[in-house]
């Protein structure tokens, strides 16, 4: 009896050099005693873990628009002028790299655009791997459909075949390859005439269906996807006032329902940065936006082996030049910095810093690329001329743990599942 073994290798992808330099080689082996002995042992211990290894990619908040749909909005942060050639290089990129499917946590659109919907959708459905995608605030601009925008209940039907199995329902299960389950869940919520609330949340009747679902998949390997944070990926995210709205409202119930079914994967959007948030056993990792600093996307490899012991490695690449964008990480860095002003001078006047505006004023230049470092990710934070309490602050936002000690995770990593 003969067996086919799929290894697998990756060459690190280089963060800084070219669009990006993901290779993937296969290499088959056959091996007749090695199979010989795991089947006599399964057969023996069907209990035992079965080894597995699949590798996916993660494209965020591309906020698709197409040309005719672009508005001229001067402190627009969404550089959405390069949201098609920045999502056709990325599928380019990944085409070699052999992935067993693709996921998208939302903001797959600039405005819920019905045109540029179905461009997506369209694009989609030319891949030769499964999709699975989640609405963002950003498709779904208001829950009933205007002359502009789509409504909640049209977004499973342009995306039918990209997770939602029931078109009434905006959220699923999908099984994209055997014993791998995606949820994708709403976090969209409108308040009674229609418009969006400023947090996320997962209603109650979702929920409820979550904890069904979840005890039915309870022997598969499930990752679960939703566009709005879960886990903070900011010092005090839950709590500030700029950070909060990209956050669930109802993110401590939605994580208690998670950990009780022992999920270890949450891959989110929306705050447009690349970070890696851990909550005890589950990793929230949260992937930055295709048209925003630094234009990146993620591939994921995800192994089990024999004794049952499950990690993922992550890695990142980035989009650093399309047509006539020629270095377009020094032009979208300053684009960022551009817009940072009144942004800092709300982060230090409000809570829990309060400086006077005066004060406030001085300080907001020194900060101009601070968001742009953050989204980045693995960022190491140091103002000295900054007050010692106010340097102390900032410094909580670089790539450090609870101990101060330097955590470089949010590009590329091994994470251990526990
Ligand atoms: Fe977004
Ligand atoms: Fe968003």
């Amino acid at each position: 009896m003969t067996v086919l073994l799929k290894q697998t290798y990756t060459e690190t992808i280089d963060p800084g050099v070219g669009y990006r330099n993901v290779g993937s080689n296969h290499i088959y082996l056959y091996i007749p005693s090695f199979f010989f002995l795991l089947t006599t042992l399964y057969s023996l211990f069907p209990s035992l873990p079965m080894p597995s290894s699949f590798r996916f990619a993660v494209i965020s908040d591309p906020h698709i628009a197409l040309p005719q749909t672009i508005w001229d909005h001067p402190s627009r942060f969404h550089l959405v002028e390069i949201s098609i050639p920045a999502i056709e290089l990325v599928l380019e990129q990944i085409a070699p790299l052999d992935i067993d499917f693709l996921l998208l946590p939302g903001d797959l659109t600039q405005h819920g655009e019905p045109e540029n919907h179905r461009w997506l959708s369209e694009r989609l459905a030319q891949l030769p791997y499964p999709v699975c995608v989640v609405p963002g605030n950003h498709d779904v601009p208001e829950y009933l459909a205007t002359d502009r925008s789509i409504g909640l209940s049209d977004f499973a039907l342009y995306y039918e075949q990209f997770g939602y199995s029931d078109p009434a329902q905006p959220y699923y299960l999908c099984e994209v390859i055997p014993g791998v389950q995606v949820i994708g869940l709403n976090s969209n919520f409108f308040d009674p005439a229609g418009k969006q609330i400023n947090m996320g949340r997962v209603d109650d009747q979702q929920l409820d269906w979550l904890k069904n679902t979840l005890a039915e998949v309870k022997d598969d390997v499930v990752m679960v996807m939703i566009h709005h944070n879960v886990i903070e990926h900011l010092p005090g995210q839950a709590k500030n006032p700029l950070g909060r709205r990209y956050m669930l409202e109802n993110a401590s119930t939605l994580l208690e329902v998670l950990n009780t079914a022992e999920v270890k994967l949450l891959f989110t959007g929306h705050l447009h940065v690349q970070d890696v948030a851990r909550h005890q056993s589950i990793y929230e990792i949260t992937t930055g936006s295709l048209v925003s600093y630094p234009h990146p996307y993620r591939v994921l490899e995800f192994q089990q082996d024999y004794q049952g012991n499950q990690s993922v490695r992550v890695e990142s690449g980035r989009v650093t030049e399309v047509p006539g964008w020629a270095n377009l990480p020094h032009f979208s860095r300053e684009w960022i910095g551009d817009r940072s002003f009144p942004f800092m001078l709300r982060l230090l006047t409000q809570p829990p810093l309060n400086l006077p505006v005066h004060e406030a004023e001085k300080l907001a230049p020194m900060l101009r690329y601070f968001w742009a470092d953050i989204a980045e990710g693995d960022a190491v934070f140091h103002f000295p001329s900054f007050p010692p309490e106010l340097n102390h602050y900032f410094k909580q936002f670089g790539a450090i743990d609870q101990n101060g000690e330097l955590q470089r995770i949010d590009n590329f990593t091994l994470l251990t599942l526990q």
